[in-house]
């Protein structure tokens, strides 16, 4: 049927989703986090499902209900995301990385809430691995690496830059300085930048919506695994 095989479909199709914040652990009562509130990726896992793909979501804490119909698998830390993504690494075609990753963690957790002592306080910081790139390096020809990157300044410069630096397929891109392109807003502006050079603006819309419309162009732009 000619009209079905014109609508865009991920029907058959996994796809891995990555959302929220991860937090960092300092001591037994704290942590160091960011102000994701996994709404985007939430909503790229339910535009997903709608599409008809299997879906694997992985996310930090955050106070939404997850998906119906969708997989999902709870972390706390960049390291725990690291190890749920690599598990589901080989099932994917599409993997989203709408997480807001932390970049950092304290190099030590201490075993005791850290007591008020001393009048500063300095905490030596480590770096946490960067999931994307890791995917970008070892990803297969047949799947394809979606990236975030919520920005303040020069938004075209620091997407295109990381969508090489990563090795990633697409970058989805916001200023989170605009209104109504937040954090915790449930609306977005996004640019998406290819790998092939394509830039495609979206006007202020739903999370959703923004999902919707980003998976239906990627399922419509890229041939897949076959199954
Ligand atoms: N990302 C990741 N693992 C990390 C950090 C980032 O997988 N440790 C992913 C994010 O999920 C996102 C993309 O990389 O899809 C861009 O994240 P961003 O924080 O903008 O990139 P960074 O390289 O950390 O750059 P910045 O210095 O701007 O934070
Ligand atoms: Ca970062």
């Amino acid at each position: 049927n000619r009209f079905f095989q014109q609508e865009a479909s991920l029907k058959g199709k996994h796809v891995l989703i990555t959302a929220g914040p991860t937090i960092e652990p300092l001591d037994p009562v704290r942590y160091f986090s960011n102000y994701s509130s996994g709404k985007m990726g939430y909503a790229m896992a339910q535009a997903a499902y709608e599409l008809g793909a299997k879906v694997t979501l992985i996310s930090g804490p955050v106070s939404l209900d997850p998906p119906l119909g969708v997989q999902t698998v709870q972390v706390k830390s960049a390291q725990e995301m690291y190890e749920a993504v690599m598990q589901n690494l080989v099932h994917a075609d599409i993997v989203v990385k709408t997480a807001a990753v932390a970049d950092y963690r304290p190099e030590t957790i201490a075993k005791q809430k850290i007591k008020k002592e001393s009048d500063s306080l300095t905490i030596q910081m480590v770096k946490n691995q960067d999931i994307a790139w890791e995917i970008g390096k070892q990803k297969r020809e047949d799947q394809i690496l979606i990236g975030f990157a919520a920005e303040t300044d020069h938004l075209a410069d620091h997407a295109k830059e990381k969508l090489a630096r990563k090795g990633l397929d697409y970058i989805v891109a916001n200023d989170v300085t605009v209104a109504g392109a937040g954090f915790s807003t449930d609306t977005n502006i996004v640019t998406l930048y290819g790998r092939d050079g394509e830039e495609w603006t979206l006007p202020k819309l739903t999370k959703i919506e923004v999902a919707r419309r980003l998976l239906t162009y990627i399922a419509e732009n890229n041939k897949m695994r076959k199954r």
